[in-house]
């Protein structure tokens, strides 16, 4: 990943950069990328254009939601600009809610290689995001959430979110993890999924998710990096 050309200074650039390379180390064909949150603005990310490039270079399939029409609009001017109009043609923009984008993923039959959770801050929506993408992940599929930061409320929100994006996946993960494992599940005995959970690896503000060869390489990468190490479950 040309890091210039990204101006790539943060570890949410950094992480989906690591992730198109270990993708494109497979040589796998026709992959299928899916974005909630599309970059609309550089000062906040690239992560539109990184996968839009990504995508149109080696022939791949890439989607992003937005619900602001606004956004979309700058996205696409951003990939532009970036990238060139291919790239940007060869991109599905979706103007709708990430469930709805999701639902349209499910009736075409589409089974996702990554998907990059970073919509909206209300952490029931991003649960129910989660739900969806695993049952339309591939098996080798994986998984990148951002923000993990905590979130404050100014929104009238009504219970914490400390860690932003995935307040409610990763208990919801760890429970499921419990339960395939079959640890003892007296307070489990009502938590139902109907997904087989892996392992996920946490680093300050991203979560990744995914089969436990890319958690390998997702951690020796960020170890590499200098970056704080963080915390693998
Ligand atoms: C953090 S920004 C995305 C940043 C981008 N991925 C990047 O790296 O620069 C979050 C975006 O999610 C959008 N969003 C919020 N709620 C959403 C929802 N329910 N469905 C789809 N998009 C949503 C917002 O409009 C906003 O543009």
């Amino acid at each position: 990943m040309e890091k210039e050309k990204y101006n790539i200074k943060e570890l949410r650039g950094y992480s989906v950069a690591l992730i198109i390379q270990y993708l494109a180390s497979k040589n796998k064909l026709g992959l299928n990328i899916f974005e909630i949150g599309s970059a609309y603005s550089r000062n906040q990310g690239v992560s539109t254009a990184q996968l839009a490039d990504f995508a149109f270079q080696h022939g791949h399939n890439f989607s992003t939601v937005d619900i602001e029409p606004d956004h979309t609009a700058a996205s696409k001017a951003n990939v532009r600009q970036i990238c060139g109009a291919e790239a940007e043609e060869h991109a599905d923009f979706y103007t709708c809610d990430s469930l709805d984008a999701l639902k349209d993923l499910e009736e075409k039959q589409v089974k996702l290689d990554f998907a990059y959770i970073d919509g909206g801050n209300d952490p029931l929506q991003n649960l129910r995001e989660f739900q969806k993408i695993t049952s339309l992940l591939k098996p080798d599929g994986i998984i990148l959430i951002d923000d993990l930061q905590e979130i404050n409320s100014p929104d009238g929100y009504p219970a914490p979110r400390p860690m932003g994006k995935a307040t409610l996946i990763i208990p919801y993960v760890i429970l499921a993890q419990h339960q395939a494992r079959e640890a003892p599940n007296g307070m489990l005995e009502k938590f139902e999924s109907s997904f087989e959970p892996k392992n996920f690896y946490i680093q300050v503000r991203m979560l990744a998710y995914g089969p436990d060869e890319f958690l390998k390489y997702y951690k020796d990468c960020i170890k590499q990096s200098g970056t704080k190490t963080g915390i693998h479950f």
